[in-house]
């Protein structure tokens, strides 16, 4: 089956949209809404397949937030590949942190947003696993408990509702601080 590349145009850092607190979501979600994320969610399935990858010049992606698309509302889906190359979705609306670990962990390759395209150094301290409370598309509540690299990214993808980036949460005079007292995934 040939998929077709959804329409989205990806905001840089330097627009001052990424850097705006966005707001809740009110239920039933207007069909553009539903729309939008399911667009988001094909994107980002095929930026991780080298075939459209390739094809498109795309940027492999994990995550995308709504500021990212120029919408200042809180939702953020997170696309993973799983071991036996299927694709799991997650659709995060109205996202809250119940809990967190006191563990902390980075990714040692550095953490990567498709806002931002340049190279950055330095680490960004995260909570190594994360209870989140929601809403999916339909409105219904639920609770999801991540951990590792799902948690980073649902990290990076809540501050983007926040208008954090993840160069935003880098030590300016000391990229690496702390390096020691955390765990490298
Ligand atoms: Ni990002």
């Amino acid at each position: 089956m040939k998929l077709e590349l959804p329409n989205i145009k990806i905001l840089d850092e330097k627009n001052k949209i990424l850097h705006q607190k966005s707001s809740e979501v009110t239920f039933p979600l207007s069909e553009k809404d539903k729309k939008n994320i399911n667009d988001m969610l094909l994107y980002l399935k095929m930026s991780q397949i080298d075939e459209y990858n390739e094809k498109y010049h795309l940027r492999a992606g994990m995550g995308l937030a709504y500021p990212q698309i120029g919408i200042l509302k809180r939702i953020f889906v997170i696309v993973e590949e799983l071991e036996d190359h299927t694709f799991k979705n997650y659709v995060v609306i109205n996202p809250k942190i119940k809990s967190q670990s006191e563990e902390l962990i980075y990714v040692g390759e550095g953490e990567g947003c498709l806002s931002i395209n340049r190279e950055v150094d330095g680490i960004v301290p995260r909570s190594a696993r994360i209870t989140v409370e929601a809403y999916d598309m339909d409105g219904n509540i639920y609770t999801i408990r991540v951990r590792e690299d799902i948690a980073v990214a649902f990290q990076h993808e809540i501050d983007h509702l926040n208008g954090i980036l993840f160069v935003d949460r880098i030590d300016k005079k000391n990229p690496y601080k702390n390096q020691e007292n955390m765990r490298e995934i």
